[in-house]
């Protein structure tokens, strides 16, 4: 029976290239988003480039009666994943008391409770079968506290710390957990948080998501743990390990404060 790869935000950005990316490599893939006409577009233009099957599958992720029938088809395995990429998610920016609360709710939604949810329908079919991989996407902010993006931090948090529990879980169980935590990448992402991407983060250290998928396969076929990708993101990955957490707080708050729709 064919084993696909599961990838959520398929339609856009970073999910994109790693459909991209994994279809090179041959495999079946279900392509997960809410906007299903450019889903059905990415998956015709995948098809004829690769020879691969690409099922496409609607689901707002932070839609509950939705997530329940993307779940319930997992549980029965229609279709059985070998590969589960949780890379769907968005960020918000501004003071989080300012912020509309169904902003901050869907993010959690979608970032935190959809991710745990896969990880935990997917994570235990596959331990079942004793094989299967999971990658999970976090984030460099979730390696460090983000006022101005508290919530996405946070999340971000979330992400990284559940994939590392994770992996050491089910790797006795076969199964291998990864997570990404890719630093600034060109895409949409920016606009939907209300980011002037152009502020944030000079253009020589902005990564594409081709770059970003491109790294993050080829660590997966080494079974990474943390993938971070490019050195200056390394370095970013361990300053909150150089200096009090107050200096840090104050660091990254200031950066964001400067790009956020709202401060
Ligand atoms: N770009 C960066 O600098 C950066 C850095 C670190 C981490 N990341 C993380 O990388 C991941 C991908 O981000 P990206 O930069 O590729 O952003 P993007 O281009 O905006 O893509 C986000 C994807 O998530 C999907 N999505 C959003 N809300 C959804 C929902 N309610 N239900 C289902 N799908 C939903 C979108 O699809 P639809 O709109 O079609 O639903 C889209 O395919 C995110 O988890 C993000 O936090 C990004």
């Amino acid at each position: 029976m064919t084993a696909y790869t599961l990838i959520t935000g398929a339609s856009s950005g970073i999910g994109l290239a790693l459909a991209a990316a994994f279809a090179a490599r041959g495999d079946a893939l279900l392509l997960v988003a809410r906007r299903g006409e450019v889903l059905e577009q990415i998956a015709g233009r995948l098809r004829a480039c690769h020879k691969v099957d690409v099922q496409t599958r609607i689901c707002d992720l932070a839609e509950a009666a939705q997530l329940d029938r993307l779940c319930d088809d997992l549980a029965r395995g229609t279709p059985e994943i070998g590969t589960l990429v949780n890379n769907a998610g968005f960020a918000t920016s501004g003071a989080f008391v300012d912020n509309a609360w169904h902003e901050e709710r869907e993010l959690i939604e979608v970032n935190v409770t959809a991710l745990a949810r896969l990880c935990h329908v997917v994570g235990r079919r596959m331990a079942a079968a004793g094989r299967g991989q999971i990658l999970n996407v976090s984030s460099i902010s979730g390696m460090m506290p983000g006022p101005w993006m508290a919530n996405y931090a946070a999340a971000k948090a979330y992400v990284l710390s559940l994939s590392e529990g994770l992996r050491e879980e089910l790797a006795p169980r076969g199964v291998k957990v990864s997570v990404l935590c890719p630093g600034t990448t060109r895409s949409p992402f920016f606009a939907r948080a209300g980011i002037d991407l152009d502020k944030l983060e000079k253009e020589a250290l902005v990564m594409t998501p081709q770059d970003v998928a491109r790294i993050t396969v080829a660590a997966l076929e080494r079974d990474t743990a943390i993938i971070v990708p490019r050195w200056y993101n390394k370095i970013l990955a361990i300053t909150p390990r150089l200096g009090p957490r107050w200096l840090l707080r104050r660091v990254v708050g200031a950066l964001y404060k400067g790009v956020a729709r709202t401060a």
